[in-house]
């Protein structure tokens, strides 16, 4: 029988930490051949990550510029990929998420006939505006998916409920968690953690397209009077490297002595300062992930989230993007302590870090069959 090839898409930095764990897991098997294809639409960011787990790509279309919109990555995805498949013929294109790259790498895979398996399958707000564009890039992979790989049952429902084969859809956890088993150390130390040592750490991060403009101010407004009113908080955040992010954390944060702007952590310190953290704002949708499962309490600083089991377990709590409401939920976990302690609780509910065991198991079984 022919090996089978097995060709992985990815392009920015959460679809990386969620991605590198699977290629690492189907090299580790050698049943398949494996081949990937980074799309560069994040450059340094996925560079980081790339180091971080060792994967050398086998192409990279080289997409990013400044100041790229949603026209741009995905035509030069598409037009990047058609090559790519005509040369490999592979027997699965594997994309993750919901970013342009996976959208776009999807829809070409569809063009070539070459079936797709989607990782972090099912997730859904039904709100095509928030997350913009990600709510309708999820929604597009999953209409021409062949394989589903939901991280959660309320995700294989959402599929369900649109009518996807129930023998297609695999609940497997989160690969997030597979590489979040692999970062996190007792002994991590660095200087930023140092100049926290006798503070309460708040970790910040923001980057949602929807956010960008005047609900970004109102959140890093909050978060400027927090850090002023509370002596005892320090906030390190490591911005994202989006020029327009920046710009806005420039102009709102800086000159605030207890709030440090950082360049983008690789992934294994951001685990570690996540670990050490007493509470993080966000408006990230991996973070959601992670923070149950390493106890810690987040603010979404959105209006929607597609993790409601996070909520559902007390860890994650929307307070949406106005100044007030995330200031308020702010001082509320600083001042009360129960309502921190209940917030504070470690749950799991995105898997047990077998997930790319899982999916690899699968797609071995799933190839098999069609020889
Ligand atoms: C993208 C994804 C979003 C995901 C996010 C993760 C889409 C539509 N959006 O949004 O779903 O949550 O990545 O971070 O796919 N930049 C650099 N270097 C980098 C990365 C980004 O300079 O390594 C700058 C570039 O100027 C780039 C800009 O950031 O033009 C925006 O990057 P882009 O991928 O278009 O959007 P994100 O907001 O990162
Ligand atoms: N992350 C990181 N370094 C940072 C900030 C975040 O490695 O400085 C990781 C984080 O742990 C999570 C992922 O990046 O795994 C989230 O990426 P991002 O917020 O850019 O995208 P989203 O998850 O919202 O799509």
């Amino acid at each position: 029988m022919a090996e089978k090839e097995v060709l992985l898409v990815f392009g920015t930095r959460p679809e990386a930490i969620k991605m590198c764990p699977l290629v690492l897991e189907l090299k580790r098997r050698g049943h398949m051949n494996v081949k990937v294809c980074v799309t560069g639409q994040h450059r340094e960011m996925l560079q980081q990550v790339l180091h971080t787990f060792g994967v050398v790509p086998d192409y990279d279309l080289h997409v990013m510029k400044e100041g790229q919109d949603l026209y741009d990555v995905t035509s030069r995805v598409l037009l990047g990929m058609r090559d790519i498949l005509v040369q490999e013929k592979p027997d699965v294109v594997l994309v993750h998420g919901d970013t342009s790259t996976a959208f776009a790498a999807c829809l070409a895979a569809f063009y070539a006939h070459v079936p797709v398996g989607h990782v972090e399958a099912g997730l859904r707000t039904y709100d095509l505006e928030s997350p913009y564009p990600e709510e309708y890039n999820r929604q597009a992979i999953g209409i021409s998916a062949r394989w589903h790989f939901a991280p959660t049952q309320a995700a294989r429902e959402h599929l369900l409920r649109e009518g996807k084969d129930p023998a297609r859809i695999y609940v497997t956890g989160n690969t997030g968690i597979d590489a979040l088993q692999t970062t996190v150390r007792p002994d991590y130390s660095h200087p930023e953690l140092d100049w926290a040592r006798d503070s309460r750490l708040l970790v910040i991060t923001a980057h949602r397209r929807e956010n960008l403009g005047q609900p970004m101010r109102e959140m890093f407004r909050a978060i400027r009077r927090i850090a002023e009113d509370f002596p005892n908080v320090k906030a390190v955040y490591p911005i994202h490297l989006n020029p327009l992010v920046r710009q806005i954390a420039a102009e709102e944060l800086q000159g605030c002595d207890s709030i440090h702007l950082i360049e983008p952590l690789p992934a294994e310190d951001f685990h570690n300062f996540l670990k050490r953290s007493y509470l993080i704002l966000t408006d990230s949708g991996g973070i959601q992930e992670e923070a149950p499962a390493l106890g810690k309490p987040v603010l979404v600083m959105r209006n929607t989230t597609e993790r409601p089991e996070g909520v559902a377990a007390g860890t994650l709590k929307l307070t949406g993007t106005g100044e007030a409401a995330i200031y308020s939920a702010c001082r509320t976990l600083l001042e009360d302590p129960e309502a921190y302690r209940l917030m504070a609780q470690a749950k799991n509910p995105y898997g047990d870090g077998t997930a790319s065991r899982q999916i690899v198991d699968i797609l071995e079984r799933e190839l098999h069959a069609q020889a």
